[in-house]
């Protein structure tokens, strides 16, 4: 599947995604040797999240926070209104997200996990369930920490790697109905939807399956929960995938999707390209019970732990996350590199999501045991030979169950993210170059092994090593192929 809105016909006929920005603002980048590489894994413990940016040449770790602002973001940022109580930011930014939301009661949040922490205290009691299409890892701790327990609904392809299913993200409606059978509906807190199901490969679902969900959830008498995080790719999904909609505006298919909700939370560090949070509904009594635990845990109603800085640019950038071009550009180029790469016969999850390349760690590399975490060890050669920075999406990000053994991962996969409008297509071509250029030496990676393991969130944390020597075999063989090319 290659829907690339923005992909401009070339005279040769090549399918190329054309960047509809153009650059104003720079920022120098390094490309070290693969020794210095080498070297600066091991200090950071093998795990991705702990190599200081210096020695990263592509950071694709995420795209949280690291989306390009537009002018007009960075250009709205000089009007703020620092004030602790009733700043003009806030309502600037309120408006905003009622326009493109729809909805009227607007609570500002530091980032989308702080959001999950007010949801969760204030919907979630010991004993209940909430059924979902997948989880995100800080979702399911906090429902966790508020005595729920989450329940994966998704529908049979959905963690399929290779499938032409375009709506892996969907719910599974008879296993809802299944749930709220066997639960009963005053167990049940919630139903979440995540929008472009993150930990999936970016997956989105359908708004046939939104209507489906919304309906079962109107005769159960429960709330509908939106994790808006990644919606406008969803929107753009449903756009170019789901018949109904293929002349509707992204604004409208956005607002439908809203409609369902009764609660809407999102990260604004993806959704906005801004750097916080909030949760919007319409329901008062819903409003007035987070109230309180967002003054406590945030800050006053109208900053909610965010600066006035980037409520400002948040206002801006949500009106933008409706503009098809701004929209399309990482779907555009995920497409290009995922059809790039599956073409060269590299795993990798397609069809094509949001947020980023999956990677298939197990396909990639069926020598390493899931004990030895593939995806850990996939995405440590990876920086190694390239100083691409991925993020593990796999076993090492998930936990121990109560006797002590991993848990492990549904899919092992390694993701390279691709921030809005950050990287160009001859740094994505390098990153496609480097991945066949592993592929090929694929038998050369091993496994890797805890040094340190916190008991939570270890992904974040966590410090591992290589078991064995596989790292010094790769880089000499590296060595022997690119010679003193970086
Ligand atoms: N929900 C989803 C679907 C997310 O992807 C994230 C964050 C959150 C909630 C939490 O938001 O980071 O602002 O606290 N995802 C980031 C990522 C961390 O890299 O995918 P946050």
């Amino acid at each position: 599947m290659t829907e690339q809105n923005n992909a401009i016909k070339f005279y040769s006929g090549e399918q190329i995604p054309v960047e509809l920005h153009k650059v104003r603002i720079v920022q120098k980048l390094f490309l070290k040797p693969i020794d210095e590489r080498k070297a600066a894994m091991e200090e950071a413990g093998f795990n991705t999240f702990l190599l200081n940016t210096k020695d990263v040449f592509l950071d694709m770790l995420t795209d949280s926070g690291t989306n390009a602002m537009s002018d007009n973001q960075v250009a709205s940022m000089m009007q703020a209104d620092d004030a602790y109580a009733g700043s003009q930011s806030f309502y600037r930014m309120e408006k905003a997200l009622r326009d493109v939301f729809g909805k009227h009661y607007v609570l500002p949040a530091h980032q989308g996990r702080a959001a999950e922490n007010i949801v969760s205290q204030a919907f979630i009691k010991k004993g209940d369930v909430i059924p979902m299409n997948y989880h995100f890892t800080t979702t399911k701790e906090h429902m966790e920490l508020n005595g729920g327990k989450v329940l994966e609904i998704y529908g049979e392809d959905a963690l399929e790697i290779k499938s032409d299913k375009p709506f892996k993200g969907n719910i599974d409606i008879e296993k809802l109905k299944a749930v709220f059978k066997e639960y009963g509906k005053e167990r049940v807190a919630f139903v979440r939807m995540e929008a472009s199901t993150n930990l999936i490969g970016g997956q989105p679902f359908s708004m046939q399956n939104m209507r489906d969900v919304k309906k079962i959830c109107q005769e159960n008498d429960t709330m509908m929960v939106l994790d808006a995080s990644l919606i406008g790719e969803n929107a753009y999904f449903i756009k170019h995938r789901e018949e109904e909609f293929k002349n509707t505006e992204i604004k409208d298919i956005l607002r439908e999707m809203c409609s369902y909700a009764d609660l809407i939370y999102f990260s604004s560090r993806k959704v906005s390209s801004t750097r916080g949070g909030g949760i919007v509904t319409d329901s008062k009594e819903y409003y007035l019970k987070m109230r309180n635990l967002l003054v406590l845990y945030e800050g006053f109603l109208t900053y909610g732990g965010m600066s006035v800085r980037e409520i400002e640019a948040m206002a801006v950038g949500i009106n933008e996350t409706c503009d098809e071009t701004v929209i399309s550009q990482s779907p555009a180029f995920i497409a290009y590199a995922v059809n790039q790469l599956d073409s060269a016969g590299i795993p990798v999850i397609t069809p094509p999501g949001a947020l980023g390349v999956h990677l298939d760690a197990k396909g990639f590399l069926p020598h390493v045991p899931q004990n030895d975490y593939p995806a850990g060890a996939l995405a440590s050669a990876l920086f190694i030979i390239s100083g691409v920075r991925g993020m593990e999406r796999g076993s090492i990000s998930s936990v121990r169950d109560e006797n002590g053994n991993d848990i492990l991962a549904d899919v092992e996969l390694l993701r390279l993210a691709f921030p809005r409008r950050v990287f160009t297509l001859s740094q994505t071509k390098f990153m496609i170059d480097r991945v066949k250029w592993l592929f090929e030496n694929r038998h050369l990676v091993g496994g890797l092994e805890w040094v340190e393991e916190p008991p939570m969130l270890r992904f974040f944390m966590g410090r591992l090593k290589a078991k064995g020597d596989w790292t010094e075999k790769l880089v000499a063989k590296f060595k022997e192929d690119f010679g003193d090319s970086l």
